[in-house]
């Protein structure tokens, strides 16, 4: 079925569990996103960001997401990621996105609390939840890029006015990790220290970007069928627990669903070379999708919470 985050949300921060939000652009990841969720009997939240939908338009990638979640066994989110402006917000709306980020994360603490105040009185008219960010993220912000010295670390006695000022319906705070695959030059580390403080001080569930895992299993079979990606580093899992632990109820991966998607093709037109259907193509990528979705869910502990 198709739920906004409020139903699934504040649910999981009073029980410390995190419900998933995995990003599509396509067909064969938001079936895999869909399957596992079903297989876990969890909640999902599937994101699109304003480049998969310039990639996929959004007619076609919110029939496509609406369609199939209508029909799941499991609660699932339709939401916008990291959406920019006024206008992404009102277009996905018309098509009938149950949820919205608004990311003014990068402007001062006072235009960010009022374009979300905005967006949030014209979402909350319309039965839709709202997202939003304080503190910055080293690496892709949208169509930014945050360099590592720009990144800052969420305040949290600002993210209590934040979400009170703002009334947003869940809160992606900033404690060390970033966009992509290359999350940490030494040791991982997150700052659980400021997420405990912001837990204290912030109420509304709280928001964990750049999450992803960027788990070696996955790196190694890249570059075995013939990739290059080196030095690549993700959040352990036992950091993403301690998180959910401390309050994050919201966790966002990408990377990881890009990775499996390239491993999986890498793999297969590797071992196969005679074959050209796209279907036996992506659909083995689709299954590397489904396992690495399936496994984060388990992490995140929402297995059998739907
Ligand atoms: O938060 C960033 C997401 O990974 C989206 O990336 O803008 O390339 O679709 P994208
Ligand atoms: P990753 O790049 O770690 O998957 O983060 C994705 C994200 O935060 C999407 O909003
Ligand atoms: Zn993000």
């Amino acid at each position: 079925m198709l739920v906004n985050l409020k139903s699934v949300l504040p649910k999981a921060r009073k029980r410390r569990y995190a419900v998933g939000a995995f990003n599509t652009s396509n067909l064969e990841i938001t079936q895999a996103i869909i399957k596992a969720a079903e297989e876990l009997n969890s909640p999902v939240i599937i994101a699109t960001s304003e480049k998969a939908i310039r990639y996929a338009g959004i007619e076609s990638v919110s029939q496509i997401i609406i369609g199939m979640a209508k029909r799941a066994t499991v609660p699932v989110v339709l939401h916008l990621d990291h959406g920019s402006s006024f206008d992404i917000v009102r277009e996905c709306i018309k098509y009938n996105y149950t949820s919205v980020m608004i990311d003014a994360s990068h402007l001062p603490f006072h235009e960010n609390v009022k374009l979300t105040r905005e967006v949030v009185r014209y979402a909350h008219k319309r039965g839709v939840t709202v997202e939003a960010e304080i503190g910055r993220l080293a690496g892709i912000e949208d169509d930014r890029k945050v360099r590592k010295t720009e990144a800052i670390y969420t305040d949290p006695d600002e993210a209590r006015r934040f979400a009170e000022e703002s009334g947003c319906d869940a809160l992606a705070v900033a404690i060390g990790t970033s966009h992509g695959a290359y999350k940490f030059k030494g040791k991982p580390r997150l700052r659980i220290d400021i997420l405990k403080e912001i837990a204290r001080e912030v109420k509304i569930p709280l928001v964990l970007h750049g999450a992803s895992g960027v788990k070696a299993k996955w790196i190694n079979r890249i570059n075995k069928f013939g990739g290059a990606l080196e030095h690549a580093r993700g959040v352990p899992d036992v950091l993403i627990k301690k998180a959910v632990q401390h309050g994050i109820s919201k966790i966002n991966t990408d990377t990881d669903v890009r990775i499996a998607f390239t491993a999986g093709l890498r793999q297969y037109l590797a071992q196969n070379r005679k074959d050209f259907d796209p279907r036996v193509i992506t659909g083995y990528a689709r299954d590397m999708i489904t396992r690495v979705i399936k496994d984060r869910i388990d992490t995140f502990g929402s297995v059998q919470k739907a």
